[in-house]
């Protein structure tokens, strides 16, 4: 099994949107992914539970970790072939857990955060554990929530060119259609949104290649 970490110390920053959007889309593409909701249930916080439990039938299937194991946990687990954790962002146990159980970690970054730390502390767990294991597991940002007057503040920019991994090309734009498919417990390929849908498409497609090239 394939294992794919959203993984980020500050909320907010759409992890939980990328991972269902993203789990969906690998689904209508074949894969039989698994969402795993790594963290407390925390109602404060729209998580992949919550939305799992507002999800129909058809959507991916959904586990939930309490505990910073999330290696051990996704060992013993049968019958999918992609895993996609949902790390909360606030303990940071449960980041660096999600970090050891990926293959590669998407680090969404919000342009227009204030705040930069929770990017270079993450950035740092996963030098870190990349340091330990030959450069597992593989990394990129994926900007997230942008909009067009959204420059990307100098700090964050600092670290994003200097971290030891990439970018995609493709990331999300702020648009209505995310939060509803979230509250809706759908995707964004639920919503009439055209944009919303193929910027999703474009991040699928570039993570399937990464995956292709890394098991080279
Ligand atoms: N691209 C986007 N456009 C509009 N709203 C978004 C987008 N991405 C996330 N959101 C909204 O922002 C909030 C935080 O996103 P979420 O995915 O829950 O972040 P995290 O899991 O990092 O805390 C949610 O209300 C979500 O609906
Ligand atoms: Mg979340």
């Amino acid at each position: 099994m394939t294992t794919i970490g959203l993984v980020q110390r500050k909320d907010d920053v759409g992890k939980t949107t990328i991972a269902t959007n993203l789990a969906v889309t690998l689904q209508d593409r074949g894969y039989s992914p698994l969402l795993v909701d790594a963290g407390p249930q925390d109602p404060q916080q729209g998580t992949v539970r919550d939305w799992s439990a507002k999800s129909g039938s058809q959507a991916p299937e959904t586990i939930g970790v309490d505990q910073p194991a999330v290696h051990e946990k996704l060992s013993s687990i049968e019958g999918f072939d992609i895993a996609i954790i949902d790390a909360v962002g606030k303990l940071k146990e449960m980041t660096v857990s999600a970090i050891k159980a990926s293959d590669l970690t998407l680090v969404p970054v919000r342009p227009s955060a204030a705040d930069p730390k929770g990017i270079g502390q993450v950035v740092d767990d996963i030098k870190a554990h990349q340091d330990l294991t030959k450069g597992r597991p593989d990394a990129r940002f994926v900007i997230s929530r942008a909009t067009g007057s959204s420059k990307m503040g100098e700090q964050i920019q600092q670290i994003v060119n200097e971290a030891p991994f990439g970018r995609l090309d493709a990331g999300t734009n702020q648009r209505v259609a995310y939060a509803r498919a979230l509250g809706e417990g759908s995707s964004v390929h639920e919503t009439g949104d055209k944009e919303a849908q193929s910027e999703i498409d474009a991040i699928t497609d570039e993570i399937e290649q990464i995956l292709r090239a890394d098991e080279q």
